[in-house]
């Protein structure tokens, strides 16, 4: 399963990036709004820091076909023709889909909160669908199973080059739910991230190791020291 950062701060990127093993990086034009900057600016850095084998995910703002076509020509114009186009799955959006994906654009179906707008998405030829798991527990429903129910869809249609980039998650639990799924992928933001190793018990058990090995071998002292 792919790991992705669900963010564009650059700092936090570049560190997360240092001491995880990370896929990509997906943005939104709200993440975007946060930063405060020229979205292309902040995209171009995101880029110089994934490389271009770094997935990385770019939305189409645009509301009617002609100018999400067009937002996603500027877009791989701009960020490279890895990047990946994402577009709402909307009436107009699975046209521009279409469109895009006949001209070779790499595309994500985005703002899913059904399984059959997954579905279709994946039928207009986009590799990623991603439903927003906590969006969608937020309505009261079941994200997780909204994006099993998506996973399972594509699978039984025999359309291999599919799969989630399972996004919008508020615990870790959501998240695991749907790495022992199997999806393709899952985009996280970084505090969720972090907070995956971020445990009382992890740091109680490393502390009594330290001081066990240091009433042993004296304060300090590690393996390289020791001898
Ligand atoms: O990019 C879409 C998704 O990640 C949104 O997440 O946290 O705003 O629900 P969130």
């Amino acid at each position: 399963m792919k790991l992705c950062i669900d963010d564009a701060n650059v700092e936090a990127i570049k560190r997360i990036y240092d001491y995880y093993p990370i896929d990509g990086v997906s943005t939104n034009p709200s993440i975007l709004a946060k930063t405060g900057r020229n979205p292309f600016d902040v995209l171009k850095e995101i880029r110089e820091i994934i490389g271009e084998e770094g997935e990385l995910f770019v939305q189409a703002v645009a509301t009617d076909v002609e100018g999400m076509v067009a937002d996603a020509r500027k877009i791989v114009e701009v960020l490279g023709k890895t990047t990946i186009v994402k577009i709402p799955c909307t009436q107009n959006g699975f046209k521009a889909m279409k469109i895009c994906h006949a001209e070779g654009i790499r595309l994500l179906g985005t703002a899913i909160y059904t399984p059959m707008q997954g579905f279709i998405a994946t039928k207009c030829g986009c590799e990623y669908v991603a439903p927003y798991v906590n969006r969608i527990d937020n309505m009261g429903y079941d994200g997780v199973q909204v994006a099993k129910d998506i996973h399972d869809a594509i699978l039984g249609s025999g359309y291999e080059y599919g799969g989630l980039l399972a996004a919008s998650f508020k615990n870790s639990q959501q998240v695991l739910e749907l790495t022992k799924y199997g999806v393709k992928a899952v985009t996280v933001a970084p505090d969720i991230i972090e907070g995956l190793v971020k445990n009382a018990a992890i740091d109680a058990a490393i502390d009594q190791f330290t001081k066990d090995f240091e009433s042993l071998v004296g304060e300090g002292a590690t393996m390289t020291s020791c001898l």
